[in-house]
Order: C-alpha cells, then structure tokens, then sequence
C-alpha cells in the first residue's frame, strides 16, 4: 500500500512564523527557545539514542508495560481503529503495537517531517497491509489534520511522556484539542511520567556518554539554519537537573562565557551562565494525570504501570458531549 503524502500539509517549519517565534524567545528576559526545534533530523537521531542509554528509563520502561499488558491493552483498545502517532519519531512504539490492535489506517504525525518520511518507508514494507499516512505537522498550537485522515475510531497515540513538555496549562489545552479531534468511539493511549527519585531524574536528562547534550546543543545549529543566528556550540554547556517544586526536568544551555548571538534583524547579549530554557519535562503522579484527562473531557480510563511506578501508560475513552 503506498505512503499518501498529503499534497496540501506544507513543511511545519516553512512559516515566517517560525523565524518570528525564536526571536521572541531569544529576546525574552529569560531567553527560551521551544524543545520541538530540539528535533531537526539529527535531533531525532540523538533522541533515538537517548532512549539506548541505560539512564534514560522512559522508553524501556514504557515499552515493558506494552509488552506485559498488551493483550488487556488490545482489548481495551479494539481492532480497526485509525491509529493517529502524535510525535511518531521512528515510529518504533506504534510498530510493536500493531500485532495487538491491527489498526484500519496509521497516521504518523511528526515536526520532524524528514526523519518521520524515512521511518514511514522503511515501516511500510515490514506492515505492507496497513494503509499510513505520515504529516509534517507542528501540533503545539492546533491540531487540524486532513481529510486523509479518516473520521472514524480515531485512536489517539502519544507515548514517551511528551505530554510533559507542555506546561500543565498548555497540556490541558492539548488534550481539549485531541478530545475535539475524536470520536465517541475513539480514546488516547497516552504514556506519562511519574514522580520519582531525584538522582535517577537528574541522570536521565544528564547522561554519562553525553548524549542529551549533544541532543540539547544541536537546537542552536537548528536555530542557526532557522532563524540565520551565528551560535557557536563550543559556548555553550548542557543542564538538565530536576526542580522538584516545580515538578519538571529542565533542561538550558548556559553560556559559557560573556557572547552576543546575531541574526538578520536581530541579536542578543548574554552574561556567562546566563542560559537559554531550551525544555521542560513535568512530572505528574497518576492521581494528578487522570485528572488532567479527566477535566480535558475524557472519562473511563484504564492505567496500566511498571511494578516500580515509574511511568504510565492511560487509555481514555472521550466523555460523550
Ligand atoms: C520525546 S520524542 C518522542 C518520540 C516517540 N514518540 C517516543 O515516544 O519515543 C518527541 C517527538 O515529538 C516530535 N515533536 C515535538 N514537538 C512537536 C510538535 N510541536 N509538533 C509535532 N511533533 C513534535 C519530535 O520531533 C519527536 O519525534
């Protein structure tokens, strides 16, 4: 079955809007730049290792949830849904739920759009009889999708916790729209991280090898071929730490000495260890998730977790209107 590439979704990140975006947040009293620029192609890749490294426990994690709890998540779930990835990447967690709920049609949806085309391709052939469709869309403000999308049991699909890159405001303002975007018949598998020690957070955003800085330090080559900025990596150093009374990962790149970053139209100074929020990680406990879907309009809820409570993964079903 061919890959449709809807002719009328452009390339997310082809807006002047963009441009005018970074500037904003690169002029703001504490500069911050959005961690979906984090993912141009060799973003994607960095992250696609992050989740190789033993500290980085989300992924394994959730991915032992899904391989003990399948059959209950299958039945839960049904056959012939169309199954709609939201921030797909490689694709990976959609394709090891395929042979449980044997979805009518998948919809990867992805900023990265190179990196998701590639990962779509290669899928293709190893499901020939699925119909997919994969978008280049950026769905941190709207999430309209195309009529190539079929209307029908429309099961939402947003694992690995990027739920958690929203602040709890922005992230109830998603789940509204997802939950405008569904069907009665419908629901989210949605994956959410849970609270937990300090020191395992600290080190799963900070790994030894350096993987996540590199992750965190090739935004400003993105930003650089975005907006034309002149970032110089080696001036930069990665943070990622836990704030506990915020309940979040954060992750900034502090300069490492006294700089000016210019682009057309544009520059800013900064002081040393002045740094850029480059993204957030909350973390919720599962009481406060639930009610997150819960206030979002999604009602009977199943959660499934590991033995240590470290991550969930929730199917919603939408409350009827
Ligand atoms: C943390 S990764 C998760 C990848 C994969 N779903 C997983 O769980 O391993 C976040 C993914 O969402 C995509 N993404 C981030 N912000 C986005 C946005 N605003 N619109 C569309 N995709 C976005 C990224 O390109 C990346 O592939």
């Amino acid at each position: 079955m061919p890959i449709t590439r809807p002719a009328d979704v452009p390339h997310p990140l082809a807006s002047p809007a963009v441009g005018a975006e970074l500037q904003q947040g690169l002029l703001a009293t504490h500069a911050h730049v959005s961690p979906k620029f984090l993912y141009d192609a060799l973003g994607s890749k960095l992250f696609e290792a992050i989740c190789e490294l033993p500290e980085y426990y989300p992924t394994r994690t959730e991915a032992a949830i899904v391989a003990r709890y399948g059959a209950e998540i299958a039945r839960a779930i049904g056959p012939g849904a169309t199954l709609i990835d939201l921030g797909a990447g490689n694709c990976a967690k959609a394709a090891a739920l395929f042979p449980l709920l044997h979805p009518a049609q998948y919809v990867a949806v992805d900023i990265s759009y190179d990196f998701l085309h590639e990962a779509i391709g290669r899928l293709q052939q190893r499901f020939p009889h699925i119909e997919m469709t994969g978008l280049g869309l950026d769905f941190s403000q709207q999430l309209v999708l195309p009529a190539v999308v079929r209307p029908e049991r429309r099961v939402f699909f947003y694992p690995g916790s990027s739920i958690g890159n929203f602040t709890p405001d922005e992230a109830l303002a998603f789940l509204q729209r997802v939950r405008a975007a569904s069907d009665e018949a419908g629901g989210l598998l949605i994956g959410i991280d849970l609270v937990k020690d300090t020191a395992l957070l600290d080190a799963a955003y900070d790994d030894a090898l350096g993987v996540t800085a590199a992750f965190n330090l090739n935004l400003l080559r993105h930003v650089n071929r975005l907006l034309g900025s002149d970032f110089a990596v080696p001036q930069w150093r990665h943070l990622g730490y836990y704030n506990a009374q915020e309940q979040r990962v954060e992750m900034h790149l502090e300069a490492r000495e006294a700089l000016t970053v210019r682009w057309p139209g544009g520059a800013r100074q900064f002081a040393k260890r002045e740094a850029i929020h480059t993204e957030n990680s909350y973390k919720y406990r599962l009481p406060q998730a639930l009610g997150l879907l819960e206030q979002a309009g999604f009602g009977t809820v199943h959660a499934w977790t590991d033995p240590d409570q470290w991550f969930a993964l929730i199917y919603a079903r939408p409350l009827a209107r």
